[in-house]
């Protein structure tokens, strides 16, 4: 059990585990966002459907279970991540793992993976600091507007998420953020995707390319998906 926390493949290995943890809630948080732009569509009024959808993720006890494994999860990938860093930095371009499957790929993803990390945490500092830090601990009033929606087949009355959202995505340097923050995650995670499964022993010639394709479709249909909100939300609501 040590050697899973000191050995470099260890590390590796609960890089990649906490990652495919991440994959999971990006994809989550991503279909939750989607409401943002899916009242219209489904006859909802403008925020109905995020609000609901806000109000479920506060009060479901799953999720509050879930919210700390998500911090351990990030908090434990970014610190491994800067291990392996130095770990590698110190072996000076050899082998970049000890798993010695140092491979010729030349991705530009792949040799950009820490600094590609450094601006999706920079963008997540910024994030959670305009959206979970004022919904979780400081408050805004944006979040005292008048809040209804369906809710369990009933009216329910709630937090307004969607006003504060909104209103930070009427804002162009914000919208910008997001953008330059999401293509860095998508980069970061379209070699990051099947890189941790080529980790955790996924390494057949034939899947290993495969999942090089699903990993760049999954990364960029979650990065462009955040994108594509941001800046819909700026434009049309
Ligand atoms: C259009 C883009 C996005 C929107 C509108 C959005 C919205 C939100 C909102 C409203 C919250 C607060 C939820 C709550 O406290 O109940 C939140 C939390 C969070 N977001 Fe995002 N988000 C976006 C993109 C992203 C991206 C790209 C990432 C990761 C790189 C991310 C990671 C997180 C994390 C880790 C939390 C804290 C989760 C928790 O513990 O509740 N978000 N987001």
């Amino acid at each position: 059990m040590a050697n899973l926390f000191s050995s470099s493949i260890g590390r590796k290995l609960l890089m990649s585990i906490t990652g495919l943890f991440l994959i999971v809630f990006l994809l989550v948080h991503l279909t939750l966002n989607s409401f943002l732009l899916l009242d219209g569509v489904l006859g909802f009024e403008e925020g109905q459907m995020f609000n609901a959808g806000a109000h479920f993720m506060a009060t479901n006890p799953f999720i509050k279970i879930m919210e700390p494994m998500l911090a351990i999860g990030f908090l434990v990938h970014i610190m491994y991540s800067i291990g392996l860093t130095i770990q590698n930095i110190k072996a000076r371009g050899a082998a970049r793992y000890a798993s010695g499957s140092k491979t010729d790929d030349v991705e530009w993803s792949s040799k950009n993976m820490f600094v590609l990390g450094i601006f999706v945490v920079s963008f997540l500092v910024v994030h959670l600091a305009n959206f979970w830090v004022k919904m979780k601990i400081t408050g805004d009033p944006l979040l005292h507007q008048e809040a209804s929606f369906p809710f369990m087949g009933a009216e329910a009355h709630g937090e307004n998420a969607y006003a504060l959202v909104n209103t930070a995505f009427q804002n162009i340097a914000i919208v910008i953020i997001y953008v330059i923050g999401c293509i860095a995650l998508s980069f970061h995670l379209s070699h990051g995707f099947w890189s941790a499964f080529q980790t955790i022993g996924w390494n057949n010639t034939v899947w290993l390319n495969r999942l090089q394709t699903i990993s760049k479709v999954v990364a960029w249909f979650i990065g462009l998906g955040f994108c594509v909100i941001a800046i819909a939300q700026y434009l049309f609501f």
